[in-house]
């Protein structure tokens, strides 16, 4: 079987990583979750105080930081110079301010360099914002995944209160709109679908439903 390069993007909650995952399980393929690199360099910038609107600045920073996306018991890990920063990067604060680390081109230009270094090989799942425009435009699979805001906000909601705590449903609301904003309408390498992505419209489908549909297409390309 060939092994394919599958590009899963869409907003933010769309259930990406979810279903990334769980496809990548099933064809034992490497899943690569980008936004976690941006995210790490986030809690990094924050960390350090550093100017999050500074292009230069944070090239810099990333210029002396190691991502590593590793596979530990506990499923996905994310190693920050050495640390797990697993947690630390999906706090609220770290979310609420990625798409100003993810925004300026500097940035952008060195993960996509990484990240394509990761995927070379094939057999991979990446999710992002930019993956079927900018960094496998090659990709035999692109899945755009959307939802609604609501029901987006509503899975936040619930996965939150799983993990042990609350957060309101509004705020949620507001806060995932901010970020599709954001990383909708920034000038380099946006949020969009690529013209040869397909699109899912997840907002009544399971988890499951979705996996089985990408593994379908996925059967017809390899
Ligand atoms: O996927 P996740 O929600 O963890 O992504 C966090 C943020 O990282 C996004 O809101 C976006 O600002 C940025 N990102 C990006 N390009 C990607 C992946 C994520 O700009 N390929």
């Amino acid at each position: 079987n060939k092994k394919l390069k599958i590009a899963i993007d869409g907003p933010a909650g769309a259930g990406k990583s979810t279903v990334a995952k769980l496809v990548a399980d099933q064809l034992s393929y490497i899943y690569i979750d980008t936004g976690a690199m941006y995210r790490a360099l986030t809690y990094k910038a924050l960390k350090s105080g550093s100017n999050l609107h500074d292009g230069s600045v944070l090239k810099f920073l990333l210029k002396e930081t190691e991502i590593e996306l590793e596979i530990t018991e506990a499923g996905q890990a994310v190693i920050l110079d050495g640390k797990n920063v697993s947690e630390e990067i999906r706090s609220t604060e770290v979310t609420n301010n990625v798409s100003f680390v993810a925004t300026p081109q500097e940035v952008r230009e060195e993960m996509v360099r990484r990240q394509q270094k990761l995927a070379a090989q094939g057999g991979v799942v990446m999710d992002g914002r930019d993956i079927g425009t900018h960094v496998m435009p090659d990709a035999e699979l692109k899945v755009f995944l959307v939802a609604s805001v609501e029901e987006r906000a509503k899975r936040r909601y619930e996965e939150n209160r799983n993990k042990g705590y609350e957060t309101s449903l509004e705020q949620l609301k507001e806060e995932i709109s901010l970020r599709d904003k954001r990383d909708s309408e920034r000038e380099f390498a946006p949020l969009k679908k690529a013209d040869d992505a397909i699109e899912l419209d997840t907002t009544s489908m399971s988890i499951q439903d979705v996996v089985n549909e990408i593994l379908h297409l996925v059967s017809e390309r390899a």
